[in-house]
């Protein structure tokens, strides 16, 4: 097998690729005595989906959650666009155009798929809610990302969990996110969701969003993404470039069999 195609021996063709959207490095973080992240690196470009892998516990959910600013680096370099950048808090990455879904969607049961993309942000006219143009707001965005969500005005308490997470990426897509940050997005899906999540997350990418996703399961990460990151240990081992590297490979950097 050949060696792994890793971030630093791509550096020669920088001139082709576009800047990247987004690169994190030399992230570290701790919690008390545990080193959650040591020496990680991840970039990702506009219309790129970069798969995050490792093994339980290897910092994948704490670097997203450093990068969506749920937690604090205790050292690094973030960058946005070529710029330097600080993430405190959710805000700080919000204004950045950094959007994270959790699995934990933050969606009203009760109310309609209109209301949760306008939660907190209602359009209104002269004191009025503006419920036409937020219904066909909401139409264009839904077409946009070409979801499977039924119409706009069903309660989204009857919507299966893959369309739920639709509409929250939907939303944050709405408010101008271009970098998003999926945690394990299909985890919870049956098989049949978890196929048509993996096509609303390729549509993304043709709307130029740059994307990084965590999973575990590595047919889904062959099957979307162009890049993938291993971390082990906190640590970033590589970047392999999909078309060039086959499951064997990445389960054995996941798992340090490469050094053996
Ligand atoms: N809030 C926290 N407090 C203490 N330890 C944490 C916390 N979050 C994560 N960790 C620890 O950091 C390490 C990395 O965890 P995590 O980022 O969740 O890994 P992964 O998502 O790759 O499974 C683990 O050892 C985990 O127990
Ligand atoms: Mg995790």
């Amino acid at each position: 097998m050949e060696a792994p195609q890793l971030q630093t021996e791509r550096e020669g063709d920088a001139g082709v690729a576009p800047e990247p959207l987004l690169i994190a490095r030399n992230i570290t973080k701790s919690f008390g005595h545990v080193q959650a992240l040591s020496n990680a690196y991840i970039d990702v470009r506009a219309g790129e989906i970069v798969a995050l892998v490792g093994d339980n516990g290897a910092g994948k959910s704490t670097l997203i959650k450093v990068l969506s600013g749920a937690h604090r680096h205790d050292a690094g370099e973030i960058l946005v666009r070529g710029q330097s950048v600080s993430i405190n808090n959710p805000n700080d990455a919000f204004d950045l155009g950094i959007a994270t879904v959790y699995q934990d969607l933050a969606l009203l049961p009760s109310r309609d798929v209109v209301a949760n993309l306008y939660v907190g942000r209602e359009l209104t006219n002269n004191g009025i809610l503006d419920r036409r143009k937020m219904t066909e707001e909401a139409n264009r965005v839904v077409r946009q990302l070409r979801t499977n969500l039924p119409s706009v005005h069903t309660p989204v308490r009857f919507l299966s969990g893959g369309q739920r997470q639709a509409v929250a990426i939907a939303r944050v897509v709405h408010f101008g996110a271009e970098i998003l940050l999926l945690d394990e997005p299909t985890a919870a899906l049956g098989v049949k969701e978890a196929h048509e999540m993996l096509t609303l997350i390729e549509h993304l990418k043709e709307q130029d969003k740059g994307i990084i996703v965590v999973s575990h399961n590595l047919a889904h990460v062959f099957r979307i993404c162009d890049r993938i990151t291993v971390l082990r240990h906190g640590q970033t081992v590589g970047t392999l470039i999909k078309e060039e590297t086959d499951s064997t490979e990445v389960v054995r950097m996941i798992t340090g069999a490469d050094l053996l």
